[in-house]
C-alpha cells in the first residue's frame, strides 16, 4: 500500500524532523503551511522539492477538510500548535483555538473525510504541570498551570475520546521537552546556546533569563519524531509517554553551553523578573517504560551531547552571519568561486564522499545563497572543471562547451552538480559565470599534482628514479597565471549565464613535460612509470573564451616548468641549509 503522511506544523522544529525520517522512509509527505507575507520555512527548505505543501489552518474548518480530499492520507501527525508556554498568557484565546479546538476541527475532517486515517496528537508534559508524582507516566493525572498546558490537555482527552466514540485510530504521545539546532530562539536550551556562541564571538554581552531553578526532561527532536512513527504502526492505537527519564535545571544547561564556549557564564547571566512565568511548571521528568517496551523506542542522543551540538551549530551559524556582514560591508564586484576538494583520496573515485558533497555542492548553494544576499549587483564566476566532460577513449579534436558532460570522476560529478545549481541560480536573476578550467599548473600547486610532484622529486636530494605516473597521456596543461587572467577578463566581459571553457586549447604528452624538466633539472636521474598506457584528456575549445576576451596565453609551457622547476630547487636549497 503507498504510504502518504499529511503533517500539520511541518515548518516547526518536529515537523521538519518528522519529514525527513517519512521521506527517507519511502512516504509520499504533504504538509500544511499558512500563508505568510514573509516566508518561513527554513527548517525545510533543503527538502521542499520531495514535499507537497498545501496552505491551510487549524482554525479554518474547510481547508483541513479540502485538504484531505485532495491528498487521501493514510497517516497524519498533527503537530501545528501555538507551542510557546510563555505566549499562550498573552494569546490565551488564540492558544485555545488553534491548540485545542484545533485538534477537533483536525479529527472532525479525518471523521468527514476518511475514518481509517490514522491520527497522531502531540501532547504535551505540560500537561502534568503542578505534577502528581515523578516520575510521570500515562497514568499520572494532569494538573496544567498554562493556558498551553490546558489547551494541550483538552486536545489530549479529545484525542482519546474520538477514539472511544467513534473507533478512529487516534493516538496520542506525551512529549517531554525535545531540542535541536532547530529549536525556536524563544524556548530556553535554544536562547542559552545561541547566545553562549553570540557573546563568543562579540555579538552579544548579557543574556537574560527567568527561572534558572526549574527542572526539564530535555531530549533530542530527531529521537523524539520516531516514537510519533511508531507509536502509528501499532496494532492498537495507545497512548504513550516519551522522555529520557533524566532531567537537569536551567542552571546546568547554561552550565553546560558556556563551558563549551570556554566562558563563564556567572559574567553574562541577568535575571528578568519580566522572565518569570505568572504559574510555573517546577518540574518534569517522563517514565518512558511503555514507549520503550511495546514501541522498542530508546533515545539515542544524551543532554551532554544535544547542547553540544546545539551550541556548535549556532557557533557555526553565527560565524557564518559575521562573514557575511563583513562582506556586504566590502560590496564586491565580483566572488570568483574557487573553493573544492579535488582529489580523489578527499572526494572519492566514482561516487563523491560526504566532504565532497558537503564542500563542493552544498559550499556552492551556500556561496550563491551568500551572492543573492547581496543585493544583485555581484557576479559569481564559479570554477568548474574539465573533469565534467564525457571522458574520452581516443584522441579528439578540442571540446567546445556544448560537448557532452558525463563525468566519471567523483570530483567530476560533483562539479556538474554545482554547475546545475549556478544555472538555477541564474535563472533566478543571479549574474553567473561558469568556468571550465582545464589542468593548469605552477610553483604553488600542491606536490599532489603532476608537475609539482616531479619537480619536488628532482629536487630532492634522493638518487631513488623519479617516479611518473603515466607518460603518455595527452593534456592540456595552462600556466596558472594565464588561467587566472582569464578569469578576471571573463568577470569584466563575460556574459551573464553563459558558460566558458578555459585551457590553452594546445595537446601535449606528460613524457613530453617530464623530458622539459629533466632537461632542467640534470639527465641523471632515472624515471620509473607506474601505470604505462596511453591516455587522452579533454582538450579545450577557447573560441568562445577568446572571442569574448581576446584572452591569449602569455607563458610558454616551458616558462612554466623553469618557474617551477625554479621554485622546488630553490625550496630544497634553502631547507637543507
Ligand atoms: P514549533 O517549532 O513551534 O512548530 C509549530 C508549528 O505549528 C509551526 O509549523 C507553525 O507554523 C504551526 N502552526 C501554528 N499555528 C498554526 C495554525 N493556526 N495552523 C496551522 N499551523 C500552525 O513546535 P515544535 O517544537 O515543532 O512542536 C511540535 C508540536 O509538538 C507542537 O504541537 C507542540 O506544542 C508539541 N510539543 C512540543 C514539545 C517540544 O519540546 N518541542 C514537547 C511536547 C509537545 P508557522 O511556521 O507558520 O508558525
Ligand atoms: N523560554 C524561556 N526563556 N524559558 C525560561 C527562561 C527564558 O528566558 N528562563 C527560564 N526559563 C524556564 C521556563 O520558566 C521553563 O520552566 C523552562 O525554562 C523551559 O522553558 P521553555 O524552553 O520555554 O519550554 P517549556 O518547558 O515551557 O515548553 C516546551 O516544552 C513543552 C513540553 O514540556 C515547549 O516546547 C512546549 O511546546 C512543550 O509542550
Amino acid at each position: 500500500m503507498e504510504r502518504r503522511a499529511l503533517i500539520t506544523g511541518i515548518t516547526g522544529q518536529d515537523g521538519s524532523y518528522l519529514a525527513e525520517f517519512l521521506l527517507a522512509s519511502g512516504y509520499e509527505v504533504h504538509g500544511i503551511v499558512r500563508r505568510s507575507s514573509t516566508e518561513a520555512s527554513e527548517r525545510i527548505d533543503h527538502i521542499a522539492d520531495q514535499l507537497v505543501l498545501h496552505q491551510a489552518d487549524l482554525l479554518d474548518q474547510l481547508s483541513l477538510v479540502r485538504v484531505l480530499e485532495e491528498t487521501r492520507p493514510t497517516e497524519i501527525y498533527n503537530l501545528a500548535a501555538q507551542s510557546f508556554v510563555a505566549t499562550s498568557w498573552e494569546q490565551p484565546l488564540l492558544t485555545g483555538e488553534v491548540t485545542a479546538l484545533g485538534v477537533t476541527r483536525m479529527l472532525e475532517a479525518i471523521r468527514l473525510v476518511d475514518p481509517s486515517i490514522r491520527f497522531y496528537q502531540a501532547s504535551s508534559s505540560e500537561m502534568f504541570g503542578r505534577v502528581q508524582e515523578e516520575p510521570q507516566t500515562e497514568r499520572t493525572a494532569f494538573w496544567p498551570r498554562s493556558p498551553y498546558g490546558v489547551a494541550k490537555t483538552y486536545g489530549h482527552w479529545i484525542t482519546v475520546n474520538y477514539r472511544e466514540s467513534f473507533n478512529l485510530f487516534a493516538c496520542s504521545g506525551i512529549l517531554f521537552n525535545h531540542e535541536s539546532p532547530r529549536r525556536g530562539k524563544e524556548f530556553v536550551t535554544r536562547k542559552v546556546t545561541d547566545a553562549a556562541a553570540r557573546i563568543k564571538l562579540g555579538k552579544q554581552k548579557t543574556l537574560k533569563l527567568g527561572n534558572l531553578e526549574a527542572l526539564r526532561d530535555w531530549g533530542f527532536a530527531g529521537d523524539y519524531v520516531k516514537a510519533m512513527w511508531l507509536m502509528l504502526q501499532q496494532d492498537e492505537p495507545q497512548d504513550y509517554v516519551v522522555g529520557t527519564g533524566i532531567k537537569h535545571s536551567v542552571r546546568d544547561l547554561v552550565l553546560l553551553a558556556f563551558d563549551r564556549v570556554g566562558l563563564d557564564p556567572t559574567e553574562y547571566i541577568e535575571i528578568d523578573p519580566a522572565l518569570l512565568r505568572p504559574a510555573e511548571v517546577s518540574t518534569l521528568c517522563g517514565d518512558s517504560s511503555k514507549a520503550r517496551a511495546q514501541l522498542g523506542w530508546t533515545p539515542s542522543v544524551n543532554f551532554e551531547q544535544m547542547i553540544a551540538m546545539m551550541v556548535d551549530a549556532d557557533l557555526e551559524r553565527v560565524q557564518r552571519e559575521i562573514v557575511i556582514e563583513q562582506i556586504r560591508a566590502a560590496a564586491p564586484d565580483w566572488i570568483f568561486h574557487l573553493a573544492a576538494l579535488s582529489v580523489p583520496r578527499e572526494c572519492g573515485r566514482d561516487t563523491p564522499t560526504e566532504q565532497a558533497t558537503a564542500v563542493n555542492i552544498d559550499g556552492t548553494a551556500r556561496v550563491l545563497d551568500l551572492a543573492a544576499k547581496l543585493g544583485g549587483n555581484t557576479r559569481v564566476l564559479f570554477i568548474s572543471s574539465s573533469h565534467v566532460y564525457a571522458p574520452l577513449t581516443e584522441k579528439s579534436p578540442p571540446l567546445s562547451e556544448d560537448a557532452p558532460l558525463a563525468p566519471r570522476s567523483a570530483y567530476g560529478k560533483t562539479k556538474l552538480e554545482a554547475e546545475s545549481l549556478v544555472t538555477a541560480a541564474g535563472s533566478k536573476g543571479l549574474d553567473t559565470i561558469t568556468i571550465r578550467a582545464f589542468q593548469h599548473t605552477g610553483p604553488r600547486q600542491s606536490t599532489q599534482m603532476m608537475l609539482p610532484e616531479w619537480a619536488d622529486q628532482f629536487a630532492s636530494s634522493s638518487t631513488d628514479p623519479i617516479k611518473a605516473y603515466n607518460c603518455d597521456t595527452w593534456i592540456d596543461l595552462t600556466d596558472v597565471r594565464d588561467v587566472v587572467r582569464a578569469y578576471r577578463l571573463l568577470a569584466e566581459r563575460g556574459t551573464p549565464g553563459e558558460t566558458y571553457n578555459v585551457g590553452s586549447g594546445t595537446c601535449r604528452r606528460t613524457g613530453d613535460i617530464l623530458k622539459i624538466l629533466q632537461d632542467m633539472a640534470g639527465p641523471n636521474r632515472e624515471i620509473e612509470e607506474l601505470k604505462p598506457g596511453v591516455h587522452y584528456d579533454p582538450v579545450a575549445n577557447i573560441d568562445r573564451l577568446v572571442r569574448t576576451t581576446g584572452w591569449q596565453p602569455d607563458f610558454s609551457l616551458e616558462q612554466t616548468v623553469a618557474d617551477t622547476w625554479a621554485y622546488f630547487k630553490g625550496l630544497h636549497e634553502h631547507t637543507s641549509q
